[in-house]
């Protein structure tokens, strides 16, 4: 039987799209309220749920909560996509193993938040997006696949921007699907 999916974004949920254009999702959660992703899921039909860290008294609550909702919808398989948090012990404690991240360039090089600027900035001449596991690290679990993206001559950091979030599009799903159909 094809596995569960949730998804995890913070904000714009180009990703998140993608994935349920292709895919069933049970719901997308974020955590903070207002931001464009939730509105991507009311249109796209998809549940979605919204709280902030800072509404409960310490992350293990915050995180006890979502773990509590990936129970409720018997989730096999969460999709960070663009989650702007580290995960924590306490979902690590009852997901790991079933947590996978996008990431936007080709780790370990890059890791962290400004993966892609960081990368225009050194004057690479290639980038790349990463799929891996999620453990305790900022973007150091075990690689599941990542493809190469060049810079070219021409580019302005928004035109390698967008170059790379194309790849992402291309590869999340790709993963995602050999992932839900495996035992
Ligand atoms: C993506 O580039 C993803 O790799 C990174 O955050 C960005 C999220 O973009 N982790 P979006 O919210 O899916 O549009």
């Amino acid at each position: 039987m094809s596995k569960k999916i949730a998804v995890f974004a913070s904000g714009n949920g180009s990703n998140f799209q993608v994935i349920a254009e292709q895919f069933p999702v049970a719901f997308v959660f974020s955590d903070h309220r207002g931001v464009y992703v939730l509105e991507r899921a009311k249109n796209l039909d998809v549940k979605s749920y919204a709280f902030e860290l800072k509404e409960f008294a310490s992350k293990a609550a915050y995180e006890q909560a979502i773990v509590d909702l990936l129970d409720r919808h018997q989730i096999d398989l969460i999709c960070l996509a663009g989650y702007m948090k580290i995960v924590g012990s306490t979902l690590l404690a009852a997901y790991q193993g079933r947590i996978i991240n996008i990431h936007p360039a080709y780790l370990p090089e890059f890791p962290g938040a400004h993966a892609i600027e960081d990368a225009w900035n050194a004057g690479v001449n290639q980038s790349g997006v990463t799929i891996h596991w999620v453990d305790s690290g900022v973007d150091t679990g075990k690689i599941i696949k990542q493809v190469r993206v060049p810079r070219l001559p021409d580019d302005t950091i928004e035109s390698f921007e967008e170059r790379i979030h194309k790849h992402e599009y291309q590869l999340y799903p790709r993963v995602i699907k050999e992932l839900i159909n495996k035992n």
